[in-house]
């Protein structure tokens, strides 16, 4: 299938472009990486990836790419409020999903997915909250970061290309 048209609908979505926005505006003065659309179908296409090579055909492509595009649009939220990006996302992004046709369970899934993205793959949790996880560390290209010895997310092992 080449086409995902739910996804597209997501992309083209008024409250997706608002968002995205207030994270770029939000990011213009951010050192580290940012959490632009670049980063969000990294995100979306080495989780798709991951999924693929764990052989598991649980989860539609649709459902990862939509979990990959939204899971830091609460990033801006964060910036503004403190709260976490991975919780508020989850609820802001519930009607950019609902609008883009995905029944509940795909909702339900997608959201659960954004709100586990931060918590540590090796750990208990859905399987696309673990394909975000990974795909969220190794859509970073640290090897080139002239200051990821400063940046919290920086490991030694992010140095190896893994996936
Ligand atoms: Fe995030
Ligand atoms: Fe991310």
């Amino acid at each position: 299938m080449l086409s995902i048209p739910r996804v597209n609908q997501i992309l083209k979505h008024p409250r997706f472009k608002e968002y995205s926005l207030y994270n770029n505006k939000a990011e213009e003065k951010r050192a580290f990486c940012h959490h632009g659309l670049d980063h969000g179908i990294a995100v979306a296409r080495i989780a798709y990836i991951y999924l693929l090579e764990q052989q598991d055909t649980s989860l539609s492509k649709e459902v990862v790419y939509a979990a990959g595009l939204l899971h830091d649009l609460g990033r801006w939220q964060e910036y503004k409020t403190g709260e976490d990006h991975a919780l508020v996302g989850a609820e802001l992004v519930k009607p950019i999903i609902q609008d883009a046709g995905f029944n509940s369970t795909e909702l339900e899934t997608i959201t659960q997915g954004i709100r586990e993205h931060r918590l540590n793959p090796e750990g208990k949790m859905s399987l696309l909250g673990r394909a975000l996880a990974y795909a969220d560390d190794w859509a970073r290209d640290c090897r080139n970061c002239l200051i990821k010895e400063a940046c919290y997310k920086y490991t030694e092992q992010m140095n190896e290309i893994i996936c």
